[in-house]
């Protein structure tokens, strides 16, 4: 897990505004912020992710072979935050969502299962983007699994075109999936 992952500590930070050129603050709309998760409480965030990532991957894909247990997503998890650049979207205190990327593959992107349909994806996506922008980062990839029509939906109309189609054999839950790539250029991801 995480190869690829780059570690920039202070890009977890939130007590500095901008790094390589990107809020880590952004936005008070909807009454939904997106922001870095805080260096204070990382394990407690991280936990609070997996948890949103586990519920609204059930309930997006019923039946979908899950082969770790609650203990070992949570390490996963952690080990993503330590590693990975990750934004949260937070309500409050609830985290509503969570985006996760190593360099030029987009990880993960979650939103909970209530809050979904609502433009929180598309704002941690372009998040995401921007920052790949800021990197000089000129394509992003990401996995779903074939079958994930809404994904898929969210992915193709943000320009995601599907690259790969696999059988499953590679992945764990050994389910067909899909890679997707979306070319970025400077001013082409909100940022
Ligand atoms: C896919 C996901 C990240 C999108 O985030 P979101 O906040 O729901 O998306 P937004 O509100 O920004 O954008 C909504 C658009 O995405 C597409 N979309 C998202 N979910 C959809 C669904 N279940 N069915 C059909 N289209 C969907 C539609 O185009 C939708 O626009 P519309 O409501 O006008 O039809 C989110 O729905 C989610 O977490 N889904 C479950 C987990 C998942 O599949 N994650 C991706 C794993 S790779």
């Amino acid at each position: 897990m995480g190869e690829g992952c780059w570690l920039d500590p202070a890009a977890n930070s939130r007590s500095r505004l901008c790094i390589r050129g990107v809020a880590n603050i952004i936005g008070t709309d909807m009454d939904i912020v997106l922001r870095r998760p805080d260096p204070a409480r990382l394990d407690e965030e991280a936990d609070a992710a997996m948890a949103v990532q586990r519920t609204t991957l059930q309930a997006t894909l019923p039946g979908l072979p899950h082969p770790h247990t609650e203990e070992e997503d949570r390490a996963w998890m952690r080990d993503n935050f330590a590693r990975c650049s990750v934004w949260l979207a937070v309500d409050g205190d609830r985290i509503v969502g969570v985006a996760t990327r190593s360099g030029a593959l987009v990880r993960q992107l979650y939103v909970a299962t209530d809050r979904t349909r609502a433009g929180i994806g598309q704002r941690l996506l372009d998040a995401m983007l921007a920052e790949a922008v800021a990197e000089s980062i000129l394509t992003v990839d990401l996995w779903t699994f074939q079958r994930n029509a809404g994904a898929r939906r969210f992915y193709e109309r943000n320009g995601f075109v599907a690259m790969e189609f696999t059988h499953g054999a590679s992945n764990e839950e050994r389910e067909p999936d899909v890679r997707y790539r979306r070319s970025i250029r400077v001013g082409a991801a909100g940022g």
